[in-house]
């Protein structure tokens, strides 16, 4: 099939950025993004976009209007459409059967059952989401119930880009994995969507498998990301203890080619809308088929990301006499990770939430990430302040908590900070960002991850 007209169901980080791209790519073919949210749709044809997103906004400027379209989800524009992306969100359910490791696929299921009837015959459906692994299989009965002799092929086709790089890892992707049915109708739909992709992406980056390793890679690649996240991390705990530097130690194993050198950076843990959500999943699914074992492994390594934000928020306390009530503390960085206003799962909110119930007083500053930051912390007890100038926020302040290692921060004067702190003033670095040889210079009593203390007497 020679693909005209994409239709995207789901304006968010992923069916936003991944359909602006693909309009970018490809001009021959016409791609509307809808979404149930007026007000998310509103965004994303206004100049101030939902997602921030470095590199999005000159994508979406070269092709709104010319052939990538945002609107209000509508009936009429499914029959047209050649392919339909499936990129709705998949949460961990907080109610009922699961609650607090199953995804909710309620999303999903109302988007099979919306498309169902306006879907033309030989449409393809294209799950972007991240998915339990046999979801296809469930998405396809509620696609054909009542309809045998109609065919809509489902392809898995998960999306690997991280927020902060969506662009670069959306025009220069590692693979682009499309699992298909092993018929031939199932590979003549992959090669249709792999037709696409193949309009900027090398051939040999296209990987085929079926939909089951499909579904299955997306949530496995993910696992393994945060296992080595948690790996490093709970060394870090130990170079605390043991006078070792958990850089260095990065530095030393990562040089081992087949250890390799990314994702061993030590923090205060990970957060995101994903990394959680979809170990969970993992170990949910594990745990149905009877795999208890395999199910506690991979539990064991969001428990991990627990211990550190629960390690960190408990040394903050502990190094300020142990008490940090009515002190203020200036928050630098709220975004889960540089580079984006998300702040979904961030450990800034686990932080702040633990030093709010012990009455501290919080600053937060973050270059993009605000509002969101209001949003969530909205309703809770206790006295915070949203200040987009960091210097503001650190003054009169007893300690900065560095949470996001935003390139901004690093800009900064610290001297300057310093002079308006109350003393001693002490530097908490969450993500090893800034130099604490630079920073103990200056006066600061530095608090870094997986390294000895730099504490004046
Ligand atoms: P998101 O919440 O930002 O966006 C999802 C959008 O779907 C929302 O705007 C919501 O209003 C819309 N929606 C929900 N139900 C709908 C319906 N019935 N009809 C139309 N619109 C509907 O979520 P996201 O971050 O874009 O993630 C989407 C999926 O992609 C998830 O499964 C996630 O696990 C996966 N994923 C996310 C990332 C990431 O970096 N955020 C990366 C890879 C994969
Ligand atoms: C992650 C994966 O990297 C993507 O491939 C995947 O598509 C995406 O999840 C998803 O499925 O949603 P993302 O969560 O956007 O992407 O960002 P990452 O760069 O993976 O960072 C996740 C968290 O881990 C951040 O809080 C980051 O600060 C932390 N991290 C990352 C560390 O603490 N140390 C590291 O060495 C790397």
């Amino acid at each position: 099939m020679n693909v005209r007209k994409i239709l995207c169901i789901g304006a968010g980080y992923v069916g936003g950025p991944t359909m602006a791209v693909i309009a970018d790519k490809c001009p021959h073919i016409r791609v509307e993004v809808v979404d149930i949210s007026a007000e998310r749709i509103a965004q994303w044809n206004s100049d101030e976009l939902p997602v921030y997103e470095p590199g999005l906004d000159d994508v979406v400027r070269r092709c709104r209007g010319r052939n990538l379209f945002f609107a209000v989800a509508r009936e009429e524009a499914i029959p047209d459409a050649d392919l339909v992306f499936v990129s709705v969100n998949t949460p961990t359910k907080d109610f009922g059967e699961g609650a607090g490791m199953a995804p909710d696929l309620q999303y999903l299921e109302k988007t099979a059952r919306f498309l169902k009837p306006h879907l033309r015959d030989g449409a393809i459906v294209v799950e972007k989401s991240t998915v339990p692994v046999r979801t296809a299989e469930a998405l396809s009965r509620i696609l054909h119930e009542g309809q045998p002799d109609r065919h809509i092929p489902v392809l898995s086709n998960p999306e690997f880009l991280a927020e902060g790089t969506a662009i670069r890892d959306l025009m220069e992707p590692d693979r682009v994995l499309i699992g298909c049915e092993e018929t031939a109708a199932g590979r003549a739909a992959a090669q249709a969507l792999a037709d696409v992709y193949r309009n900027w992406v090398p051939d040999e980056r296209i990987v085929l498998s079926s939909v089951w390793s499909s579904e299955l890679s997306k949530l496995t690649a993910n696992a393994f990301l945060a296992q080595r996240i948690s790996s490093i991390n709970s060394i870090s705990a130990l170079c605390e203890v043991t006078q070792a530097n958990v850089t260095e130690v990065s530095r030393a194993i990562g040089a081992d080619a087949r250890i390799g050198r990314r994702f061993l950076e030590a923090g205060v843990g990970f957060g995101g809308s994903c990394f959680r959500k979809d170990i969970l999943d993992l170990a949910y699914i594990c745990q149905r088929h009877g795999l208890a074992e395999v199910a506690a492994y991979w539990r064991s390594v969001v428990e991990m990301n627990d211990y550190q934000m629960e390690r960190f928020a408990r040394n903050v306390v502990a190094r300020q006499f142990n008490t940090v009530a009515g002190k203020r503390l200036a928050v630098f960085g709220f975004a889960f990770k540089p580079g984006t206003n998300d702040t979904r799962d961030s450990p800034a909110l686990y932080v702040c939430r633990k030093l709010l119930e012990e009455r501290a007083a919080l600053v937060i500053t973050d270059p993009q990430a605000l509002e969101n930051a209001a949003r969530d912390l909205h309703g809770l007890k206790g006295e915070i302040r949203y200040e987009p100038d960091p210097y503001a926020a650190a003054a009169g302040a007893h300690a900065v908590v560095l949470l996001t290692h935003w390139e901004e921060f690093r800009a900064l004067d610290y001297e300057r900070i310093y002079a308006a702190m109350e003393k001693p003033a002490a530097f908490f670095d969450g993500r090893n960002w800034l130099d604490p040889a630079m920073l103990y210079r200056i006066g600061f009593n530095v608090y870094p991850i997986g390294k000895a203390p730099l504490v004046h007497d």
